[in-house]
């Protein structure tokens, strides 16, 4: 059997309790508790299970589970909801009222958890997930640890206790390391799992297969073969009502240091020793610490204006909801990073992501050298390999092909292939894998704190980048017209997308 295959079939879920802080959020109900259902329905869940939410605004249990079956109705993936699964499931659902600071709080929670576990049989196994604003990520791991909660992991044994952090893990290199720094106080590092939910999209799970399964596209994978990568990262949609979060994140903390950089790093490591871990996540460290500094005139920075997307009008960022109108947040960046290693250089990876682009979509492209045009007249089409993370979820391979008939004009052609079409499921929502493999305490899907880490290290320079004349694009376009001179000067083009 394929170690692969060995692996999946091995892996056993423990009874467990996961506590949800920040339970009557946006992220609980449109992402943790429809997975929550969808892992039941799927089997996944352990049988000894139970999950308790944790907020602030009063009410009952029963209040919460009926909140909960509408958000599962809404944002499950499957649907409808059915009716048994859903009253097994909510049986298993509680509420605790508290503030984040409150130690009584805490206590009041402790007890739950041990009347649970005597009814349920949870066996003390627990899941913290800190759903809330990230400035209460200290102190509720502080709470927990002073309370009891948290397992000494070199002590305890026959239980543990893991806690998931969502992003973002600090706004700049100083603030990341003072919260890592906070958190070891509580917490080893083998018991944070910090979520980068890209981490947990089949697309890139796919990657790793894709590159080391495959010795046709892996023996091509370096500098003699591969002229450059370009990853996209577009959102038709503006900022919608996170105006306060977009002013204080932007783009490059909310999707380049951290999604980018994990799909950067998995398209280009080196193949690791094992699946394990922390064999994954070395060689994963590696490419971001290989990365050479920015310099201005890599990276270019956008805020889009007021202009057509999808043919209907909308405003510019600055007219936004909760944005300031003089705002110098930036809505779009597009980066030339180089490698130092032996296997890329010499080969630029263009990075852009922006909103209110023309479409919505993320991939991997890797553009291989041309062929040298001996043997035919006219220059080929280099050979392109897309990696389609979302939607539409897939790859191709742009191919060179001749035209039938005898004047053997060549033209390239696409190899695709859809996972939707070819295994005819909709592939699992990235918080399903994620949970699951937390209870089942595989780290490999989360971000390790080195990587975290280094990856601020590379960008928190350019958070200090001084003031531009922005809006610099129109919403609708694809970026600034700076975005086209970064890749045109060196002969290349953005990918028509
Ligand atoms: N939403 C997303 O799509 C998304 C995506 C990626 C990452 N995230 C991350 O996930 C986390 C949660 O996001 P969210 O959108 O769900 O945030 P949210 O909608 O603002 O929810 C925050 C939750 O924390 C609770 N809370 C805040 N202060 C509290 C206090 N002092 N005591 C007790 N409860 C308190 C809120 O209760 P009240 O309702 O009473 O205020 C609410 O339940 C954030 O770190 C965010 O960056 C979110």
């Amino acid at each position: 059997m394929h170690p692969l295959e060995e692996e999946e079939q091995t892996r056993i879920v423990e009874p467990c309790i996961l506590v949800i802080f920040g339970a009557t959020g946006d992220l609980t109900s449109r992402k943790i508790v429809p997975a929550l259902y969808n892992l039941l329905h799927d089997g996944q869940l352990p049988s000894l299970f139970a999950c308790i939410g944790f907020a602030r605004r009063p009410k009952t249990h029963d209040q919460f589970r009926e909140e909960m079956k509408d958000a599962v109705s809404k944002y499950s993936r499957n649907k409808p909801i059915e009716e048994s699964l859903w009253n097994h499931f909510k049986d298993h659902l509680f509420y605790h009222v508290s503030e984040f600071h409150e130690d009584a709080g805490y206590e009041k929670l402790k007890k739950l958890l041990q009347e649970l576990d005597a009814k349920l049989g949870t066996k003390g196994n627990r899941i913290f997930y800190l759903a809330t604003p990230p400035s209460y990520f200290p102190l509720i791991c502080q709470k927990l640890h002073s309370s009891g909660l948290i397992y000494d992991d070199n002590q305890v044994k026959d239980k543990w206790s893991r806690v998931i952090i969502e992003k973002p893990f600090g706004h700049d290199l100083t603030s990341a390391q003072a919260l890592q720094k906070e958190l070891l106080h509580c917490l080893s590092e083998k018991q944070i799992y910090r979520i980068d939910h890209y981490l947990g999209k089949e697309t890139v799970q796919n990657l790793l297969v894709f590159r080391f399964a495959n010795s046709i596209f892996e023996s091509l994978w370096n500098h003699h073969y591969i002229d450059h990568l370009q990853i996209t990262v577009a959102e038709d949609m503006g900022i919608g009502t996170r105006g306060k979060f977009y002013e204080e994140a932007g783009l490059l903390r909310d999707i380049v240091q951290n999604h980018m950089m994990q799909l950067l790093s998995l398209v280009a490591m080196e193949p690791p020793v094992t699946l394990e871990a922390d064999a994954i996540r070395d060689e994963k460290v590696k490419v971001i610490e290989s990365i050479r500094p920015l310099q201005k005139s890599d990276v270019v920075r956008g805020q889009y204006g007021p202009g057509l997307v999808n043919g209907t009008e909308v405003v510019g960022y600055r007219q936004e909801k909760d944005v300031s109108p003089q705002s110098s947040v930036e809505t779009y960046l597009a980066l030339k990073l180089h490698i130092d290693n032996k296997r890329w250089s010499g080969v630029p990876f263009y990075l852009r992501a922006g909103k209110r682009l023309p479409k919505r979509t993320t991939e991997i492209a890797v553009i291989f050298k041309a062929p040298p045009s001996v043997l035919f007249q006219k220059a080929q089409i280099p050979n392109v390999l897309v990696i389609r993370i979302q939607p539409d979820e897939g790859s191709s391979l742009k191919i060179n092909c001749k035209v039938p008939g005898p004047s053997s004009p060549i033209q390239p052609v696409k190899m695709d292939f859809r996972y939707g079409a070819y295994f005819g499921t909709t592939p699992p929502e990235a918080y399903e894998r994620l949970i699951c493999d937390c209870i089942l305490g595989d780290s490999t899907l989360f971000a390790r704190q080195d990587e975290v880490l280094q990856s601020w290290k590379i960008f928190t320079p350019l958070l200090e980048m001084g003031p531009e004349p922005f809006p610099n694009y129109a919403a609708g376009s694809w970026g600034p017209s700076a975005a086209d001179q970064l890749i045109e000067e060196s002969g290349r083009k953005w990918r028509l997308i």
